[in-house]
């Protein structure tokens, strides 16, 4: 572990995700600095704090997602379940499977609702046909989609509704039977109603995952995370239960934030 305060505060957890001394450079721009973090399994773990202030980036660095960026570069250590996925040698395409994402902006393929889901599978060499319908079915229902589209499922997906999809490409997440689950702002874009189902649904899914959550929407946070990380200018301010995190934060920046001072 990192800290002594995040030791105690993990103690009764296991750790699944560690960043260690993380910087993270965009060419010249540094836009992490130094994140030490530890972050529990099967509970769900929210990133907070202004816009631009590398939320995206630090989660897209717990699955290598910034590799494909021209100039990027990364200092430091991710260790998930204890290995250091950017140590030579990585499979990442292995790693991607074990840590999934889902994005702000639902973006499902112009495909069936079920060559969405089936999708992943297919490209990990799943070839039986009854074997991906199966995989199909379980990654929905875990979506909480499959009584709505079950009668439809080789409809066109952008033929959904916006909150359908975006459950939709959970499903697809889901079906490639992933251990950590990264979610990028996944509600923000939806109507009131599509954003609960979705917060709802981050609630079942903690049983079965870790999720790590990027979030604008401090009340979302509150609702949904077990803990929460506060980034500020890049940096790591305050890692805390989010109970605590929202009635009693240690440090100023935290307080201004949740109190709506800025941001
Ligand atoms: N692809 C990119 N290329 C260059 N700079 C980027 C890129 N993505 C983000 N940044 C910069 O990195 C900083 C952190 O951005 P980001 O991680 O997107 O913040 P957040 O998700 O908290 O809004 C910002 O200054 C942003 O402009
Ligand atoms: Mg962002």
């Amino acid at each position: 572990m990192v800290d002594k305060k995040q030791a105690l505060l993990l103690e009764d957890f296991d750790i699944e995700i560690v960043s260690r001394d993380l910087n993270f450079y965009y060419g010249d721009n540094q836009a992490l600095f130094g994140i030490s973090v530890g972050m529990p399994a099967k509970q769900v773990t929210a990133l907070i704090g202004p816009s631009g202030c590398g939320k995206s980036t630090f989660l897209r660095t717990l699955n290598r997602m910034n590799d494909i960026i021209p100039g990027a570069r990364v200092e430091g250590q991710v260790l998930i379940s204890g290995k250091d996925i950017y140590q030579h040698g990585t499979d990442v395409v292995k790693l991607r499977r074990k840590v999934g994402m889902v994005f702000q902006k639902s973006n499902p393929f112009p495909k069936s609702i079920f060559e969405n889901v089936a999708y992943g599978p297919r490209i990990h060499g799943t070839r039986d046909r009854q074997q991906l319908a199966a995989i199909v079915e379980k990654s929905l229902v875990r979506a909480g989609l499959w009584e709505e589209v079950k009668d439809r499922l080789n409809d066109n997906a952008l033929g959904l509704s916006g909150g359908q999809q975006q459950r939709l490409c959970i499903a697809r997440a889901l079906a490639v039977d992933p251990q950590i689950l990264l979610m990028d702002e996944p509600a923000s874009a939806l109507d009131p109603k599509s954003t609960a189902r979705v917060e709802d649904l981050i609630g079942e899914l903690r049983e079965l995952y870790t999720i790590v959550i990027v979030t604008h929407n401090m009340q979302q946070a509150a609702r949904v995370s077990d803990f929460t990380a506060f980034f500020y200018e890049g940096a790591l301010v305050e890692f805390n239960a989010t109970k605590l995190i929202f009635t009693n934060p240690k440090e100023k920046q935290t307080e201004d934030y949740i109190t709506g001072r800025f941001g």
